[in-house]
């Protein structure tokens, strides 16, 4: 993240630079432009027009050349502020072409103070403070005009009239000047009539009518071409034809204007006056760059007549032509230039543009490099991580196995403990109930305490197992609390006094009144969750007290929660421990002995009631442990939904009244009509079995599944009592085998087995056993369980049978039971049949599928009856009902219901009813 930052800062910087590098590349490719500032005083005559036009296109040859121009309109105040006004642009050179001698001298002056090269063109002015003047030579403009007016002198005297150009000007007063020379120079007497045109036609109009003697004069010397043509006009009115040989001459001979004027005989003379336009772009450049030029120039000038006027013209329109030409090229050109100025500029750019381009792809390979070194140490960091988890998983696993492993050896173990434990015990329960008032008594007490210690820590390893598998729940009751914290301080009495402990115990509530007073209300807890957890709490204190020490057990119970709290005076336990406790297999140090889920076991069942135990201790003085939990309990399943049906132990304070043990131990006592095969690997569990239950029942024994099947074949069982875990086939299979066979399928299994896990119970019962029973078991238990069994079972048959009596046709609505359809199927065959006297038993064993054995078994274990009987008593049943609804006659009936002859139905029939079918 900070590499990339830190990229990116650089990639923005260079980003931010790119428009100052194109700037810079764009003015390196512009030379600096430069600017010729030209102020006229006037635009509005051809002449004028021409100069800017011939300065236009000298400039037009320069790349870097531009050209400023400001009209002043024959105001020369305006010219004046025109001329600040361009100094004040910083134009690179000034040209004024000024209206007077003096208007602008100023101005010029401050000009040049700034350095300003400042070029003066046809109008002189009074001041040296300029660069240099260029402009056509006025005198000598004056001096041919002179000599081409001389001819039309008359004995040397010369009638002219002169047109003026402004008077304060220079070219009018040096072409005044040279004209009067040379004449005089030549002899000639001149006799001029002049008038102030001020070098435009409206002021020349105005003023000819000054002119004295129109008729006189030979000759108009007119300052330019403009007044030339006004004058000629005027005067050719005036005179009227009367002598046509006046001379016209002018100045300019400009195109469009006094060029057209002599060509066409207007003027008979002019001379082209130089407008200098392309000599002043050169000078301009000359002197930009540094080079020395000369203070005054002054340009030579030709006469033109109405010839060379013609020529000129035609060379005019071809010159205007090829301007035009040219001019198109030149745009085309420009046009070209800045499309390739364009381009030029693109490339740049692009050029540019590239070396971002490649500077940033340089960053981002940089950054790629970077990025990719570290992604290469992350994956590698990362390898290295996954294979020190995958290792620690690994670990785990196997922690985990091995811990399974131990779990499963130590669950296996467990359920082997308590089978031995089953034979140990019950005949020892039997032996104290009948040696209760013998010397005996104490120690088989003593024997049967210790057996059921045993039990219980054996289970506490199957309620750890349990614990381990997430598999434990709630099984909560109305507990009265105070009874049961009583009862569970009472087991420890004898080991209170047998160490010479002090042993207390207190319950309160929660005003701390007395419980006799205002019996405490039951509260819904799990009881034998919370018995473990005393029981554990209590053994504890008393493992780690020594003798003479204190015990205490105060149980406090208010409406929103129970707190037990246990306290010794034994060796406590270290600080650092202290936290430890709760933990699987945690032994107080080497010296203890113990499985060390004890106190799991106590931490895992008080917070499934949601509860919290903690730990206060200070090594060689006490140990305290707070047990809280917080009311109601939010309690899971309820103990009288769950499914298993185990034995009641007497450790769990269920006790007989002496009404019901009495009548329990008569119908023990009493011989059942009823046979029972038991199925047992184990031989003397088997013994056992065979043994105590033949006092009640007729027994048959099988080790293994398949010597099951066998006795079932050859003898009428009226139960099967099975062990599960056996080599071989396991009872489920064994259920499973009976359920499904047809021949069996009547006879109820219960499953006896050291399992009680609630979803192998479940599993039992899904495979169709009847009933469930976990060791250890006594004897009686079992015994009450297959007689119950046996009479509900034989309920349910009388109920079953008198609804066929009842000749209710229940073929189709017979529940889904082997044996109920067993015995719709018979009851459909024997309406078929039963009228045939030579149907017999034979061919109802061979329609009903089954050996004539089986079918004798299930026929009498369903009916009570042998198959023949219950065929004779069904005729029997049809002919009482034919002979009470339709008065047939005796023999009639005996023969309508199969029976050969008429008395042997009516001996039958007195044996079956009582009466005869004739009533007698
Ligand atoms: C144009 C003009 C020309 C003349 C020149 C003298 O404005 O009047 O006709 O030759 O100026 O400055």
């Amino acid at each position: 993240m900070k590499i990339a930052s830190k990229y990116f800062k650089k990639i923005a910087f260079l980003l931010l630079l790119m428009p100052l590098l194109l700037g810079a590349c764009h003015n390196t490719n512009d030379r600096k432009e430069r600017v010729i500032g030209l102020s006229q005083h006037t635009m509005g005559d051809q002449w004028r027009k021409a100069m800017v036009r011939d300065m236009q296109a000298a400039v037009s040859n320069y790349d870097d050349l531009r050209l400023e121009i400001r009209d002043a309109e024959n105001d020369p105040q305006k010219q004046v502020a025109q001329i600040r006004e361009l100094i004040n642009q910083d134009v690179d050179v000034l040209v004024v072409s000024p209206i007077d001698s003096v208007a602008v001298i100023d101005v010029v002056e401050e000009a040049r103070r700034k350095g300003i090269p400042t070029i003066i063109t046809d109008r002189k002015i009074n001041t040296e403070e300029y660069t240099t003047f260029i402009g056509g030579d006025n005198y000598e403009i004056g001096r041919k005009a002179g000599k081409a007016a001389a001819p039309y002198a008359e004995r040397d005297t010369l009638q002219v009239a002169e047109i003026w150009g402004l008077a304060s000007s220079t070219p009018a007063q040096e072409r005044h000047r040279g004209f009067a020379d040379e004449l005089r120079e030549l002899g000639i007497t001149v006799i001029t009539d002049s008038i102030q045109g001020s070098w435009r036609q409206d002021s020349t109009l105005l003023h000819l009518p000054e002119l004295k003697h129109p008729e006189r004069y030979r000759v108009v010397y007119s300052h330019n071409d403009v007044m030339a043509m006004a004058t000629a006009d005027y005067l050719r009115n005036v005179r009227a034809g009367a002598d046509s040989s006046l001379f016209v001459i002018g100045v300019d001979a400009v195109p469009e204007a006094g060029l057209e004027a002599v060509a066409d005989g207007r003027i008979d003379l002019s001379f082209l006056y130089p407008t200098a336009g392309e000599e002043i772009v050169r000078l301009s450049d000359e002197l930009l760059n540094g080079d020395s030029i000369p203070r005054q120039i002054e340009l030579p000038t030709v006469g033109i007549d109405k010839a060379s006027a013609q020529n000129m013209l035609s060379l005019y329109e071809r010159l205007q032509a090829y301007q035009n030409n040219l001019l198109l090229k030149k745009e085309r050109n420009d046009l070209l230039l800045s499309r390739f100025r364009f381009l030029e500029n693109s490339l740049t750019v692009i050029l540019l543009l590239c070396l971002v381009l490649i500077a940033l792809s340089l960053y981002i390979w940089r950054i790629n490099k970077q990025v990719r070194i570290q992604n290469h140490a992350l994956q590698e960091k990362n390898r290295i991580e996954e294979e020190q988890s995958r290792k620690l998983s690994q670990l785990n696993r196997e922690i985990e196995e091995a811990t399974a492993a131990k779990l499963r050896f130590f669950t296996n173990l467990s359920h082997e403990i308590r089978t031995p434990l089953t034979l140990v015990m019950a005949p020892l329960r039997k032996l104290l109930q009948e040696t209760q008032n013998t010397p005996y008594y104490k120690e088989l007490a003593l024997m049967e305490r210790n057996a059921r210690r045993l039990l219980s820590e054996v289970n506490r390893m199957l309620d750890f197992r349990k614990i381990e598998e997430g598999a434990e729940v709630l099984e909560c009751e109305e507990v009265a609390v105070e009874l049961l914290m009583q009862e569970l301080k009472s087991y420890f009495d004898g080991l209170a006094t047998l160490n010479a402990i002090h042993y207390t115990f207190s319950f309160g509530t929660e005003g701390g009144d007395s419980a006799e007073q205002n019996p405490t209300p039951p509260v819904r807890i799990d009881p034998h969750k919370m018995e473990n957890v005393v029981r554990n709490l209590l053994s504890n204190a008393f493992k780690f007290t020594p003798r003479g020490g204190t015990i205490s057990f105060d149980v406090r119970q208010t409406p929103s929660q129970l707190e037990i709290r246990i306290a010794d005076t034994g060796s406590g336990i270290p600080a650092e421990m202290q936290q430890q406790v709760f933990e699987r297999f945690y032994s107080a140090g080497k010296s203890h002995t113990g499985s060390g889920i004890g106190l799991y076991l106590v931490g895992k069942y008080v917070a499934l009631h949601g509860g919290t135990v903690r730990v206060e201790s200070e090594p060689d003085r006490f140990t305290r442990f707070i047990v809280t939990i917080p009311l109601p309990v939010s309690c899971g399943t309820d103990r009288s939904q769950s499914v298993a049906e185990t034995m009641p132990d007497a450790a769990d304070g269920y006790q007989l009244t002496p009404e019901k043990g009495e009548m329990l131990t008569q119908l023990l006592a009493t011989k059942q009509a009823y046979s029972v095969l038991i199925v047992e690997d184990d031989p003397e569990i088997r013994n056992y079995l065979y043994e105590n239950l033949g006092e009640s029942f007729t027994v048959h024994q099988a080790s293994n599944v398949d010597e099951a099947m066998r006795v079932l074949d050859k003898t009428a069982v009226s139960l099967v009592l099975s062990d599960v875990m056996m080599s071989g086939e396991n009872g489920f299979e064994l259920c499973e085998r009976i359920k499904q066979d047809v021949n069996y399928a009547h006879i109820p299994v219960i499953l006896l087995t050291a399992l009680s896990m609630e979803e192998q119970q479940l599993y039992g019962f899904a495979v169709g056993a009847d009933g469930y029973i976990t060791k250890p078991f006594s004897v009686a238990y079992v015994k009450m369980r297959i007689i119950r069994l046996l009479q509900e079972k034989q309920k349910e048959r009388e109920r079953l049978m008198a609804r066929f009596e009842q000749g209710e046709r229940v073929v189709a609505e017979a529940p889904p039971g082997v044996d109920d359809q067993f015995l719709a199927r018979l009851y459909e065959i024997l309406e078929e049949v039963y009228t045939d006297s030579h149907y017999n038993v034979e061919r109802l064993s061979d329609r009903m599928g089954m050996s004539r054995g089986h079918l004798y078994r299930k026929v009498k274990e369903i009916t009570g009856l042998s198959p023949v009987e219950f065929l004779r008593m069904f005729r029997l049943k049809k002919a009482r009902r034919l002979l009470q609804e339709t008065h047939s006659h005796v023999s009639e009936v005996a023969y309508a219901t199969g029976f050969s002859s008429p008395a042997y139905f009516s001996k039958c029939y007195k044996n079956a009813f009582g009466t005869t079918p004739s009533g007698d």
